[in-house]
């Protein structure tokens, strides 16, 4: 018998949510305490609309489960390497005297900011499952790898092609995906069918 299904629902609280991304954080404040907003930056513009700058970016909203609650946060899982070049170059800083501590330090990478730039993926990209919406496997990892620990439970009450539930399965997590259209449930199923059989190889990642 398969287990570990994504399974076909549709998640609503009182009545269907419209009005965009906006009224969506705007009704989803209310409810639960602010924690940050954070930007996934697409890198490129989509040409959605003529009377203003082409956007670019899309909002992610973190909440709290209460005022006081303290939520789990791993800045090191998510470290950005410098390269070779910048090393080399803040390694002839005169400040720091002790050259090899100050390689270590910079070999960690520096913390990412609440700007997360990844490129949204193209047609050609080898990520694609068939989803309209499919969000990049990069992004979705910097999120879960930074808010979650193994075996906690990850949740998407939109799951699309599971690109959330792909990521939770590879770094030892817990999920839940639900999802209402039938299409998009069997592109997910089958992506997570793909990641076990290929459970030694990095996601269908480009490059
Ligand atoms: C932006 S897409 C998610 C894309 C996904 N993150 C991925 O990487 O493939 C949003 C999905 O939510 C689904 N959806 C919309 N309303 C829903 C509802 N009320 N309950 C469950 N799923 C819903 C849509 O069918 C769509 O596939």
């Amino acid at each position: 018998m398969q287990t570990r299904r994504i399974f076909r629902c549709c998640w609503k609280k009182a009545g269907t949510i419209s009005g965009g991304t906006t009224r969506i954080i705007s009704l989803a404040s209310k409810e639960l305490p602010f924690h940050d907003m954070i930007i996934w930056d697409r890198a490129v513009g989509y040409n959605e609309r003529y009377d203003s700058f082409t956007p670019c970016y899309e909002m992610i909203l973190a909440l709290r489960k209460s005022d006081d609650a303290k939520p789990y946060f791993n800045k090191d899982a998510v470290r950005l390497p410098y390269n070779d070049d910048k090393i080399q170059t803040y390694l002839r800083d005169k400040r720091y005297k002790d050259k090899a501590a100050r390689l270590a330090h910079l070999e960690k990478g520096k913390y990412a900011t609440n700007i997360l730039r990844v490129p949204s993926l193209k047609g050609s990209s080898k990520e694609k499952a068939g989803h309209p919406s499919q969000k990049p496997i990069k992004l979705i990892e910097q999120l879960i790898l930074s808010s979650s620990r193994p075996n906690d439970i990850v949740l998407d009450l939109f799951s699309g092609s599971g690109t959330t539930a792909l990521l939770a399965e590879q770094f030892g997590r817990k999920w839940i995906g639900i999802e209402t259209d039938k299409e998009y449930i069997d592109i997910a199923n089958a992506r997570l069918e793909a990641l076990r059989q290929r459970q030694d190889s990095p996601l269908f990642k480009d490059a």
